[in-house]
């Protein structure tokens, strides 16, 4: 579904990405590992067309998609949730619901409104919150709101970066829940996640990057028991595997 071959991008001069290669297919949810500042959101920011790349291809569906416009790759089916929530504080859960939908130009008003009504039954943890502003609601139902809104433009394939980042347990385990079951109703997906090892139990492949590089890439299952990857990225998650396990 996704092809990326060998991208480098740079934030003026200093280079970011150094050569990244990776596949999703159709029905997978892929996970993207590494440190801070390894080039994960740089990395997502160029599929989704926010940064372009110097060299290197992006082929989605079997379409080159490296040379076009953000919006023009989100009505090609790909939807990019940014790290940090970037929801509109000043609008209702229900209108930043009905903007995720704005690049599809054939839908109605009323077409959208229901679509977001149908979203809202989705995420019970929002719809008591339907006509609330978005700086009322936690850190959690804004990182729920986030994934809702990046599902109003219909994706196949949807780019999520960093959703557990700076959540309580309990909504790690709800958000980890949402992304399985998003998934399961047909939706691919390219997680960047710091919980590497909630991240590789969801996902069925995952990728390593360090420094803009990619150093390893296998099923989720093997990189699970990898020790290097033990070792780099799953020592700091003890507290999330006691969860899962206990
Ligand atoms: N806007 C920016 N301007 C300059 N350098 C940036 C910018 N954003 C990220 N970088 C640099 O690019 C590299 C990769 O960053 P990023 O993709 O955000 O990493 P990650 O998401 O893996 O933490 C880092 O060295 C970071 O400092
Ligand atoms: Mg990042």
């Amino acid at each position: 579904m996704l092809k990326v071959k060998d991208i480098e991008t740079y934030y003026g001069s200093i280079q970011a990405l150094k050569g990244i290669s990776l596949e999703v297919n159709e029905g997978e949810v892929v996970t993207l590992l590494g440190s801070n500042g390894a080039g994960k959101s740089t990395t997502l920011k160029t599929i989704s067309g926010l940064l372009r790349p110097v060299r290197g291809t992006i082929e989605f569906m079997g379409e080159r998609i490296d040379h076009l416009k953000p919006e023009v790759i989100v009505q090609k089916g790909i939807a990019h949730v940014p790290e940090g929530r970037k929801i509109f504080p000043g609008l209702t859960v229900r209108d930043n619901l009905m903007l995720g939908a704005s690049g599809r130009v054939k839908l109605s008003k009323a077409q959208i409104a229901e679509e977001a009504e149908q979203m809202l039954e989705l995420f019970p943890a929002l719809k008591p919150f339907a006509d609330k502003l978005g700086w009322t609601l936690s850190g959690g139902q804004q990182q729920m709101l986030a994934i809702a809104r990046g599902l109003m433009a219909r994706p196949k394939l949807l780019l999520l970066d960093e959703p557990s980042l700076g959540l309580a347990p309990v909504l790690v385990q709800e958000v980890f829940h949402i992304i399985r079951d998003i998934n399961t109703r047909g939706t691919t997906i390219l997680l960047v996640e710091q919980n590497a090892f909630m991240a590789l139990k969801v996902a069925h492949r995952g990728y390593v990057m360090e420094t803009g590089k990619i150093v390893l890439h296998d099923l989720a299952t093997n990189l699970l028991n990898n020790e290097q990857v033990k070792r780099a990225y799953l020592g700091t998650t003890k507290a999330a595997r006691r969860q899962v396990v206990g």
